[in-house]
């Protein structure tokens, strides 16, 4: 398995095909939408077998000790099968040495579930809508979770 680097017109449209199988369609991205958000400085990576989109993730670096990351998912098909874990394996192998900072829905309860397993701790919420279940929640996961 490969990971690859999101970086050009091909690469974001198979994201946004991939998106369509992965993510809600609220939380689907156009190909312009995309382009616009690497232009300004997003990171999108891919994990690939020869032919297939296994998962992905995308990360921006907003400061100096800090790394959000976003887009977080795996092909229904290959879900609990330890390819979340797989991918936030290599997430905190490459970026944990600084602050991880992430968002995911109140009613994600797998996410969550995942980010607790990985040390993260619940920030903050942040309200959407007046729906209770449709908020954010914050996770912040800190370098000291290493060790
Ligand atoms: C969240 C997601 C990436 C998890 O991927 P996955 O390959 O199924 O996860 P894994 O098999 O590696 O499981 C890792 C952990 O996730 C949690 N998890 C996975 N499936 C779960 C389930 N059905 N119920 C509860 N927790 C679950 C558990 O903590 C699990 O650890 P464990 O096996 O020790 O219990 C995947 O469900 C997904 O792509 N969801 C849609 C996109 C999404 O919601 N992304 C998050 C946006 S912020």
């Amino acid at each position: 398995m490969n990971w690859n680097k999101v970086i050009n017109l091909l690469d974001v449209c198979r994201l946004v095909e991939f998106d369509k199988k992965a993510h809600p369609l609220h939380d689907q991205l156009t190909v312009d939408e995309y382009i616009t958000w690497l232009k300004s400085g997003l990171e999108v990576f891919s994990l690939t077998d020869d032919t297939h989109w296994i998962g992905s993730y995308q990360i921006i670096r907003k400061d100096e000790d800090k790394i959000y990351f976003a887009g977080f998912a795996v092909h229904p098909d290959l879900r609990g099968q330890g390819r979340g874990q797989e991918i936030m394996d290599h997430i905190i192998k490459e970026f944990g040495h600084k602050n991880l900072i992430c968002k995911t829905r109140e009613n994600n309860i797998i996410m969550k579930s995942l980010l607790i397993k990985n040390r993260f701790f619940r920030d903050h919420d942040e309200l959407v809508s007046e729906d209770p279940n449709d908020h954010w929640t914050w996770w912040t996961r800190f370098p000291s979770s290493n060790t």
